[in-house]
């Protein structure tokens, strides 16, 4: 059985097969409407969201699928003590594929092992992200039609930003791929990401705390929001809070075709006055994330012998 835990589980190839079949949903949207009929996703979400999991329900329904699921743990019977392995076998025989997001770090991994179904991970603590990413690789694919020759900067709370992490891990796979990391140095990216990955492929990168400099390098701007839920104290999370403020003074010595994304939601990382700027992609890149995840789905469904 395999689930999608990390962006790495995925080998390249595997990667343009289902960019590829996203790009093709796009196309042709009616030829998919139908071919997830009689099949159940279910959404267990023990964290907020609003973006991956309605993307996510919304990306089975336009398959023809139905959907069932709890928004927040305290609906469901985490908050009697069930285990993330019990709760997981029992949904596991209610559907056919499960989608799942866990403050607890691994709390995917975890549910894989008793799970009968493919599980998705939708984001466990600040460790990882895939189906975000695969978002972000789909929005980069269909903005500059490669993944590689790319100066990429990273900016915001690069520390428990888990979008960060796995889109790190994915790009590292492709060449004369530079990343530029701004942050400031309370904020940066986790050791084991810069030697496992960056450093292990020989990826260059350099760590910087103002954005203004590098800005003129850049090929892609991914934005992040400094991650409130994940600071030990509310002192912490005020002192960074406003560290990074993209507005349109700050493009102006940006690329033309720069791309800016954000993984969303905003707080106040990205003036509004940017979103109108043609270089925003962001909501282009949450468009992007229900056709991907209709990919996901089918090539996990696929994979487990549930669909031809
Ligand atoms: C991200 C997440 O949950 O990590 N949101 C999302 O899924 N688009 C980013 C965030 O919450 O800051």
């Amino acid at each position: 059985m395999r689930h999608l835990l990390d962006t790495t589980d995925l080998s390249v190839n595997e990667i343009n097969e289902i960019i590829a079949l996203a790009d093709d949903i796009i196309a042709n949207k009616k030829k998919y409407a139908k071919l997830c009929e009689g099949k159940k996703l279910a959404t267990l979400f023990f964290e907020p969201s609003t973006r991956t999991r309605l993307s996510f329900e919304a990306a089975m329904l336009e398959l023809g699928g139905s959907v069932l699921g709890f928004s927040e743990a305290k609906s469901s019977s985490a908050s009697k003590g069930e285990t993330v392995e019990d709760t997981i076998r029992v949904v596991s025989c209610y559907a056919d594929i499960i989608a799942m997001r866990h403050p607890v770090e691994g709390a995917p991994k975890v549910a894989s092992y008793t799970s009968l179904v493919p599980v998705i991970n939708a984001g466990d603590g600040g460790h990882s992200h895939p189906t975000q990413t695969m978002t972000d690789l789909l929005t980069i694919h269909r903005e500059k039609g490669s993944f590689e020759d790319l100066t990429i900067g990273l900016c915001g709370d690069l520390k428990f930003g888990r979008t960060v992490h796995s889109l790190v891990k994915a790009m590292s796979r492709y060449k004369n791929i530079k990343f530029v990391l701004i942050s400031p140095k309370e904020l940066s990216v986790p050791d084991y990401i810069k030697s496992d990955y960056l450093d292990a492929n020989g990826i260059p990168y350099t760590e910087v705390e103002k954005m203004d400099e590098v800005m003129p390098q850049l090929d892609i701007l991914y934005m992040t929001r400094v991650q409130r839920e994940r600071f030990f104290s509310e002192d912490e999370y005020l002192k960074h809070k406003d560290a990074f403020i993209l507005d349109l003074k700050k493009l102006e010595n940006a690329k033309s075709d720069l791309t800016v994304m954000h993984p969303l939601p905003r707080v106040n990382e990205i003036a509004r006055e940017v979103d109108a700027d043609p270089r925003a992609k962001y909501f282009e890149q949450a468009m992007n994330g229900k056709y991907i995840r209709m990919a996901l789905i089918i090539t996990l469904l696929r994979w487990a012998g549930e669909l031809a």
